[in-house]
């Protein structure tokens, strides 16, 4: 807030502390160090909530901040039903479903021995992360996972740097899944059958042998609290099309990064009028201009052709599967279009050695 409204750099304080752990802060209030703001931001179950507008963050996930966990599955079921369909506890627990099986069920597959099950893909997580480090030298410094739903992206980076890998995302349930994954070194969630009916899985994380470096906190992609210049990596999977402002979300993630530091993006341009003004989508409008609202080709200029900002395009492809379970019967697959990208400064070329 102090950086947005006043242009000032002022870092947060440890406030208060009401409950430690072995891993950290369980419980506690960071605080602004400005004297005239000291505005607080909780840490609530270990998750940092470092957000411009707190009251509003608040007020708009309680259910998710509030829910307990000591329910049985049983339980779970019964008040999924009286809730029904549309509900907020459906809501989430379809988006924890589709995020955690997207992410995790290929490790399943793994750990049992079995080929991937009908309706469980291949994390295209561990795909992207992969395919950039057997392609260029990943740098050693600090990674930052932008929109990192339950952290597959984040822990996969353990695995390849020797510094902190920071996931971050507005959505508390999957941030609480992710952050108890570090601590508990397992994933537990429903997975959706049919209807209001799921199965809850455990999937075991020994393989990641590196989660002491991770850490999620909740933070707004578009606002994000962080100096410039600040990690060597940041990752953008498929978050641009699901924020009110791509521009916003681009321009913050070039910020953060050091000069010459590595970006990841990717999107499938699934573009809603809800959630982003259609003002605001990278091409999906306007087919009678010259680009034909084909945002492929207005998306490199927003990365290469800012008067305050620019990437150069290292490598791009478009195509790349990234599948999500609805339910046994209803898989939906996007084809994204995915960049690795270097910041670089303002007055260079920008030029795309991509197909
Ligand atoms: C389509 S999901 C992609 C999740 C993950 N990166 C993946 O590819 O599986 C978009 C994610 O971005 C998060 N998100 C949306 N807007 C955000 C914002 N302004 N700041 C931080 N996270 C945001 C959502 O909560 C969600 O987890």
């Amino acid at each position: 807030m102090c950086r947005q409204n006043k242009g000032s750099i002022e870092p947060l304080v440890i406030g208060t502390v009401v409950k430690e752990c072995d891993e950290g802060i369980e419980e506690g209030i960071l605080l602004c160090s400005s004297q005239a703001c000291l505005s607080e931001f909780p840490i609530i179950d270990g998750i940092p909530i470092i957000v411009p507008n707190l009251r509003a963050y608040v007020s708009g996930n309680t259910h998710a901040i509030l829910k307990r966990n000591d329910l049985s599955d049983t339980m779970e079921s019964l008040i999924g039903d009286c809730c029904g369909p549309g509900s907020e506890f459906d809501t989430q627990r379809q988006h924890l479903s589709i995020y955690n099986q997207a992410h995790f069920s290929d490790l399943q597959a793994a750990s049992e021995g079995t080929d991937l099950l009908p309706g469980n893909a291949k994390s295209a997580m561990k795909t992207l992360v992969d395919s950039t480090t057997s392609n260029l030298a990943i740098p050693n410094g600090p990674i930052l996972d932008i929109g990192c739903a339950t952290g597959r992206g984040t822990f996969e980076w353990t695995q390849k740097t020797n510094d902190l890998v920071l996931g971050i995302d507005l959505n508390f349930s999957f941030l609480r899944t992710a952050n108890k994954a570090l601590t508990q070194g397992f994933i537990s969630y429903p997975k959706r059958r049919c209807g209001l009916v799921y199965d809850y899985h455990k999937i075991d994380l020994g393989g990641f042998s590196e989660t002491s470096k991770a850490d999620f906190w909740a933070c707004d992609a578009l606002n994000l609290p962080f100096c410039d210049n600040q990690f060597d990596l940041a990752t953008s999977y498929n978050i641009i099309d699901t924020t009110q402002s791509p521009f916003d979300c681009i321009q913050q993630m070039h910020r953060v990064l050091k000069p010459d530091g590595l970006a990841i993006l990717t999107t499938p341009y699934d573009w809603t009028g809800h959630v982003t003004p259609v003002t605001s989508w990278i091409g999906g409008h306007s087919q009678r201009c010259t680009s034909g609202g084909d945002p492929e080709k207005r998306l490199r200029e927003l990365l290469c052709q800012q008067q305050d900002y620019q990437f150069t395009i290292l490598e791009e492809g478009t195509g790349q599967p990234w599948t999500l379970h609805l339910h046994d019967r209803c898989l939906t697959q996007y084809l994204v279009h995915w960049f690795r990208l270097q910041k670089k400064a303002v007055t260079d070329d920008c030029s795309s050695t991509g197909n």
